[in-house]
């Protein structure tokens, strides 16, 4: 399948380390430019690109990159994408340590809702509170005994179907956590966030979880 990927940092990389694996068409873009990416590219045999070409002809499409810089990704970056594209959001919102007030989520957007309207398409919120490292060392194949599990929300069925077949096919079981309304269920400072546990340890998690923003998590 070809896969998009902007963002080439901890998520992004491990992403596209595992996705070549599988065999997937990886092209895979950062901020500063493909050429910067050429390491990543003979590691892994994914195609490096600018960020604007990263999405073209791509099924699905990963947006990794700091929350604070969703606003600057290229206008139009989605445009040559396919027409049923997903596109994942892995981002959370870090107000204190780097991407400052966002008054939006402050007054209760969910973060994911947030980057939908900045670029302009839904998203399907999923990896969030996934550590990175886990990307890479936690796959286990299906009904591995307490296999790791995603929460994944959004609103479109297709989209929220082809991310889930992609993350049970890197080895790790999916919740569908609702649509994007009820998606502050899995943001930072909530009992999924960082949780390694299985599909139904994250189901409790997720019905455990308060829309409260607490003090570390505001701006
Ligand atoms: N780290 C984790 O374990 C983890 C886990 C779950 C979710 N997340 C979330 O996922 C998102 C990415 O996290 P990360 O840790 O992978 O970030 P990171 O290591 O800081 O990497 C960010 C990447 O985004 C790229 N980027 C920045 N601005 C861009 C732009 N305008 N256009 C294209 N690319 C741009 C950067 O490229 P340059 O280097 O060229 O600037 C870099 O490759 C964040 O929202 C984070 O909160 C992280």
């Amino acid at each position: 399948m070809k896969i998009g990927i902007i963002g080439a940092g901890n998520i992004g990389g491990n992403l596209t380390r595992r996705l070549t694996a599988l065999g997937h068409e990886v092209s895979i873009a950062n901020s500063r430019g493909p050429e910067t990416l050429s390491t990543l590219a003979e590691e892994t045999g994914a195609t490096p690109v600018a960020a604007a070409e990263a999405a073209r002809g791509a099924r699905i499409v990963v947006v990794t990159v700091p929350l604070k810089a969703v606003p600057d990704l290229p206008a139009g970056f989605l445009d040559g994408a396919a027409e049923d594209v997903a596109v994942i959001d892995t981002g959370n919102y870090y107000p204190q340590q780097r991407d400052g007030r966002i008054a939006a989520i402050e007054h209760g957007l969910p973060e994911s809702r947030w980057t939908e309207q900045q670029i302009g398409h839904p998203v399907i919120k999923a990896f969030n509170g996934t550590y990175a490292q886990d990307i890479l060392d936690r796959g286990a194949p299906q009904s591995s005994p307490a296999r790791q599990a995603l929460p994944v929300a959004g609103d479109d069925p297709a989209a929220k179907r082809a991310v889930r077949d992609l993350i049970d096919e890197l080895g790790f079981d999916t919740v569908d956590a609702g649509g994007l309304d009820e998606s502050w269920r899995q943001q930072p400072g909530t009992p999924v966030y960082g949780n390694q546990g299985d599909a139904d340890a994250i189901v409790k998690a997720l019905a455990e979880a308060s829309p409260e923003r607490t003090a570390q998590w505001r701006a």
